[in-house]
C-alpha cells in the first residue's frame, strides 16, 4: 500500500461520504421499482443529494476552488486555475433500474487539464485514485493498462447512443468493425467505470462518443497514470471539449482508433 497524498485524501473522503446516501437510496430502489410513482423522480434526487454532499465536503477541504458539476453547472472559485469536476453518479439509468454498477467520479482539472481523478464504486467499495506523476491505484493497490497486444484475445468496452442522442447510425459502424476483430464488446452503463476498468487491465480499450467532461475527466487520469493511451477520435487531447474518447493500453490504442476511423469512411 502506498501513502496517499492529501489531495486524494480530501477527494475519497468526499466520495465515501456521498456513496453512503447513494447505497442507502440504492437499496431503496426494489420497493420503488414496484410502486405507481416509479423510480425517475426518486433517482434524481439521489444524484442531486450525492452532488450536494460532494461540494460541501470538498469546499470545506480546498474553498478556493471551482466547480463543474453534472447538475449544478459551473461554480467559479478564487483561484480559477483550479476546479472540481463532478458526475455525483455515473450509471443512472443502471441505478434506475437496481443493477449495482454505478459510481461517483470526482476530477481535479488544473490550468484546463485534468491533474487527478477519483472514481468510487460504492457497492463494491472499489476505489479507484490517481495523480498527474503518481501511478493509479485501486484500493492504495497499483494498477496498470493490460498488456495484451492481440486484437483477438483482447476485450473493449463502449457506450451506445440510446433515445434522444445522436449518431446510431455511426455507431452500428464503429461496433461491426471493432467486434468482427476482437474477443468482444461491453456496454456496461458507466464511462467513468469503464475508464477505470481500462486501467486495471480488465478492459483493453474503451471509446464512445456524445460524453461530457464529468462522464471522463477523472477516468482520463486513471488511464493515463496505468500507463494507457487517451485521446479523442481525431488523436488529439480535446477530449473534454468534443466528448468523443479512444482509451485504451500502450499496445492497442493505436490499433483501435484506426479501426474506428476506418469504420466511419464512407
Ligand atoms: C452516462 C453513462 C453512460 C454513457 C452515457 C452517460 P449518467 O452518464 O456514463 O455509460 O453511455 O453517455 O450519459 O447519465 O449515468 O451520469
Ligand atoms: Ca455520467
Ligand atoms: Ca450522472
Amino acid at each position: 500500500m502506498y501513502p496517499q497524498s492529501a489531495l486524494l485524501n480530501v477527494m475519497t473522503h468526499a466520495a465515501q461520504k456521498a456513496a453512503r446516501g447513494l447505497v442507502r437510496d440504492f437499496g431503496e430502489i426494489e420497493n420503488l421499482q414496484v410502486s405507481k410513482k416509479g423510480t425517475a423522480d426518486f433517482v434524481s434526487t439521489a444524484d442531486k443529494k450525492s452532488e450536494k454532499i460532494l461540494v460541501y465536503e470538498l469546499t470545506k477541504a480546498r474553498p478556493n476552488f471551482g466547480f463543474l458539476l453534472e447538475e449544478g453547472g459551473e461554480i467559479e472559485g478564487c483561484d480559477t486555475s483550479k476546479r472540481w469536476i463532478i458526475d455525483p453518479l455515473d450509471g443512472t439509468t443502471n441505478f434506475l433500474h437496481g443493477l449495482p454498477h454505478f459510481a461517483i467520479s470526482i476530477a481535479l482539472e488544473r490550468d484546463g487539464e485534468p491533474f487527478a481523478g477519483v472514481v468510487y464504486e460504492p457497492v463494491t467499495d472499489q476505489m479507484f485514485t490517481a495523480e498527474r506523476g503518481q501511478g493509479a491505484h485501486l484500493n492504495k493497490h497499483r494498477i496498470r493498462v493490460s498488456a495484451r497486444a492481440d486484437l483477438t484475445e483482447s476485450l473493449f468496452a463502449t457506450g451506445m447512443p440510446f433515445a434522444g442522442r445522436d449518431g446510431h447510425e455511426q455507431f452500428l459502424q464503429q461496433l461491426e468493425a471493432v467486434m468482427v476483430e476482437t474477443a468482444g464488446v461491453r456496454r456496461f452503463g458507466s464511462a467513468a467505470l469503464d475508464l477505470a476498468y481500462v486501467a486495471a487491465g480488465r478492459f483493453d480499450g474503451f471509446w464512445e462518443t456524445g460524453l461530457q467532461p464529468w462522464d471522463i475527466a477523472a477516468g482520463i487520469v486513471l488511464v493515463r497514470e496505468a500507463g494507457g493511451f487517451v485521446t479523442d477520435m481525431d488523436g488529439k487531447n480535446d477530449m473534454l471539449k468534443s466528448g468523443n474518447i479512444i482509451a485504451a493500453n500502450d499496445q492497442l490504442h493505436g490499433t483501435l482508433s484506426k479501426i474506428l476511423a476506418k469504420s466511419a469512411t464512407p
